[in-house]
């Protein structure tokens, strides 16, 4: 690829937040041995890149996720000119359980995201992303669909017909909605805003609590199960959410933590060694499971929920725009 090319990008500055985020004009890389360059045709944020935005101690280029089709091929990778792929969240994890070596590296953290019109990525840390997708929808997937994912299928084994209560309606929750949905699951979904709790219901979510209005909405989750508990918590919540995502668990259930969105509460350890609960801290998902989740998602017609879209110029207001908590579901940003 020609030296001269230049591309659109943005980079954070060390300890500048947000609005320390800069739009740079770079060269375009280009891909050695066993790797691909990958046109960005969209990308979204998560939670985290609000946390990498604040602590970043290099002028890295932001987010983990995106989609975009392959421009060019180095030698001896295994994919093809034009193809449609995501990035993997953390390039190297292919299969297998996760180790500190993979979660050293993860994009748009330790190493160049998807922020920026081309990423250049080893051939093996990509994803063909299902046809039906648009780039808008696949830019979604890698981080918080891929958790959702993780914490319902493979860090535990739930059933059809088991009950799993989603935290609030983020972007992991709301996957976590759909993916369950999909796979003939009972959903519970909490949320501060009862229009919200209205889109979840529509995405076909059982039963609703707003845990606004009811602050004790783990009594509220336990009714809905008729005193028993759920089977599932997908717990983006952390220590301020724990205990009473422990409370309404039922005895012998799984609590999958996932976040720390929830401001500590002080409640102590003590109510939480109760109930026998299998407690696992999951760390997104390997490359295997992505796949495993794109037939899922293909074979269930799902379609990411997408609040809004941003364009290239506009990256600094989705940021904003998701800080607001406003969103349901995904923040997209068109590259
Ligand atoms: N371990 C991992 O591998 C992994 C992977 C992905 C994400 N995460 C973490 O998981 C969390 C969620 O990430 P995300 O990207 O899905 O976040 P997000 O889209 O930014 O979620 C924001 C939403 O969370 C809900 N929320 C906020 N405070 C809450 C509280 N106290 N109780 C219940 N819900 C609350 C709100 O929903 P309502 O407006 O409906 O109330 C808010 O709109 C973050 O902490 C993130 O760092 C971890």
């Amino acid at each position: 690829m020609d030296k001269e090319h230049h591309m659109r990008a943005y980079r954070l500055t060390q300890g500048g937040g947000i609005e320390g985020l800069t739009r740079v004009d770079l060269p375009e890389p280009a891909p050695g041995p066993g790797e691909v360059a990958v046109r960005v045709r969209a990308t979204s944020l998560n939670y985290r890149d609000l946390g990498v935005a604040r602590r970043s101690a290099a002028a890295v280029i932001p987010l983990s996720d995106g989609a975009g089709e392959i421009v060019a091929v180095g030698e001896g990778a295994r994919l093809a000119i034009g193809d449609r792929v995501c990035g993997c969240f953390m390039p190297h994890w292919r299969d297998g359980d996760v180790t500190p070596e993979y979660q050293r590296d993860a994009l748009g953290g330790t190493v160049d995201g998807m922020l920026a019109e081309v990423i250049v990525l080893p051939a093996a840390s990509v994803v063909r992303i299902p046809d039906y997708l648009s780039f808008e929808e696949a830019a979604t997937l890698p981080c918080a669909a891929v958790t959702a994912w993780n914490a319902l299928f493979e860090a535990t084994h739930l059933k059809p017909g088991q009950t799993v209560l989603l935290l609030g309606t983020g972007g992991v929750s709301i996957f976590g909605l759909q993916l369950g949905v999909a796979a003939g699951m009972r959903t519970i979904v909490t949320s501060s805003s009862n229009e919200k709790l209205a889109q979840a219901r529509a995405l076909g979510a059982h039963a609703t609590v707003n845990y606004r209005e009811q602050e004790d909405w783990e009594r509220a989750v336990l009714e809905l199960t008729n005193g028993r508990g759920v089977d599932l918590v997908l717990e983006v919540g952390g220590v301020g959410t724990f205990a009473k995502s422990n409370a309404c668990t039922r005895v012998g259930g799984s609590i999958v933590i996932i976040g720390a969105l929830a401001p500590d509460q002080g409640g102590g350890l003590a109510p939480l060694v109760a109930r026998n609960v299998r407690a696992t801290r999951i760390s997104v998902g390997s490359r295997r499971m992505f796949e495993d989740m794109n037939r899922a998602l293909e074979v269930g017609g799902v379609r990411p929920v997408i609040d809004r879209v941003f364009e290239f110029e506009q990256a600094l207001e989705a940021y904003r725009y998701l800080e607001s908590q406003a969103h349901f579901g995904k923040v997209v940003v068109r590259v």
